[in-house]
């Protein structure tokens, strides 16, 4: 008997599926998966930290509901969203047998979300796969919709495809191992998702810190499968809302160094600068841009910008970025908080000086 879980649908023709979000459901992972017809080996890709904290738990329950399995572990971080870790991955799903009647099983961050997604959507010219995300990132955002990545040089997320999950488990009990840091760099997506659909967000997550996050998961997943089964390939303009603060936010990721800013936060550099560009392009009031730094700093996310990471490092980074569509970026404003839209009009003088703009301490 299932405990008590939360589901959200991800409508899409011909391939739907649920996010199930509950407390300690990762134990039930064997029976969700039977309930949806994947009666399959599992092929279980995890990063080192996560395999320490939930490899045997895991592989034990779903040994347990009788589903034979095998365990592919990378060393964790942005780094590990590369070819080469790629590459060994699909080598090791070989060596083990790994074919397209299997089922491969992300555990982990969103880094083990995008790298594992990809090598399902390629290995065996594609397998399905499914999502247990355990960071609050992964939780709210990056294991549902579809999109998997690696990084290039060049830029992030510059390789991938739109390979949905057949099912999202979303244990919440997992993140109460998480360090201080990954758990706060987690809510700035959640403080996105306030910007650009559900303002109540913005007061909710102040208190989150000491509350159970499963109402605000709940939420932001239902706010992204109803954008997701509008506009699944970003072709509307609608997927794209999802993107504010992610233009700024990504090349200041790739600038900095993989690994070095964790994803959230140079997503709360970006949101700062993307408020900023609103406050000038979409009469966002300045206060409210005040009210977002203000909450970022707050919980704990960065919002300057630093020395070490050069402005033109940055912008030859916002160049590479999948959002330009034309030659023109597509970028997200804001004019009130919980609705965004798609501007075509922002310039490159325009980006940096909104990069510029993350030069200034703020009291
Ligand atoms: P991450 O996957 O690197 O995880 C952060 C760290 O937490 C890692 O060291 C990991 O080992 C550790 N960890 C994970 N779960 C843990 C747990 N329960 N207990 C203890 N430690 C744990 O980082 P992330 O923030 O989850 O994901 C960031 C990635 O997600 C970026 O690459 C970003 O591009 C991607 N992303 C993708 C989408 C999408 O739609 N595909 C959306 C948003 C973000
Ligand atoms: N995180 C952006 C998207 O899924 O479209």
């Amino acid at each position: 008997m299932l405990s008590s879980s939360r589901r959200v649908t991800v409508s899409l023709p011909n391939r739907s599926y649920d996010v199930v979000i509950g407390a300690g459901i990762l134990e039930q992972v064997g029976e969700l998966l039977r309930q949806v017809g994947l009666n399959r080996p599992v092929a279980v890709v995890t990063d080192e930290r996560v395999e320490r904290i939930y490899g045997v738990k895991l592989i034990g329950a779903l040994a347990a509901s009788g589903f034979s399995t095998s365990l592919h572990i990378v060393s964790g971080g942005e780094p590990a969203k590369s070819f080469a870790t790629a590459e060994a991955v699909c080598e090791s799903l070989a060596r083990a047998g790994v074919d397209r009647s299997s089922l491969i099983l992300a555990l982990g961050g969103g880094v083990i979300g995008d790298l594992a997604g990809f090598v399902a959507s390629i290995f065996a010219r594609g397998v399905p796969y499914v999502q247990v995300p355990t960071t609050v990132m992964a939780q709210v955002d990056s294991s549902v919709g579809g999109k998997t990545a690696i990084n290039l040089t060049a830029g992030k997320n510059l390789v991938g495809s739109f390979h949905q999950p057949a099912l999202v488990v979303v244990d919440t009990d997992t993140l109460s191992t998480l360090g201080a840091r990954e758990r706060n760099e987690g809510f700035a997506e959640i403080v996105k998702y306030g910007v650009i659909a559900d303002p109540s967000l913005l007061h909710e997550i102040r208190s989150a810190t000491a509350q159970p996050l499963i109402g605000i998961i709940e939420r932001c997943v239902q706010i992204k499968a109803d954008i997701v089964a509008a506009d699944e390939r970003e072709e509307s303009g609608k997927r794209a809302l999802l993107n504010f603060g992610h233009t700024i936010g990504h090349a200041i990721e790739s600038a900095a160094g993989y690994g070095k800013l964790l994803h959230g936060e140079a997503i709360s550099l970006g949101m700062r600068a993307a408020s900023w560009l609103s406050t000038r392009y979409a009469a966002l009031p300045i206060e409210d841009h005040q009210r977002l730094i203000n909450l970022l700093k707050e919980l704990s996310l960065p919002v300057v910008l630093s020395g070490e990471i050069t402005t033109a490092a940055v912008m030859e980074r916002v160049f590479t970025d999948k959002k330009f569509h034309r030659g023109q970026i597509r970028f997200v404003l804001t004019s009130k908080f919980g609705s965004a839209f798609v501007s075509e009009k922002i310039t490159r003088a325009d980006l940096e000086s909104a990069v510029e703009s993350l030069r200034e301490s703020i009291m």
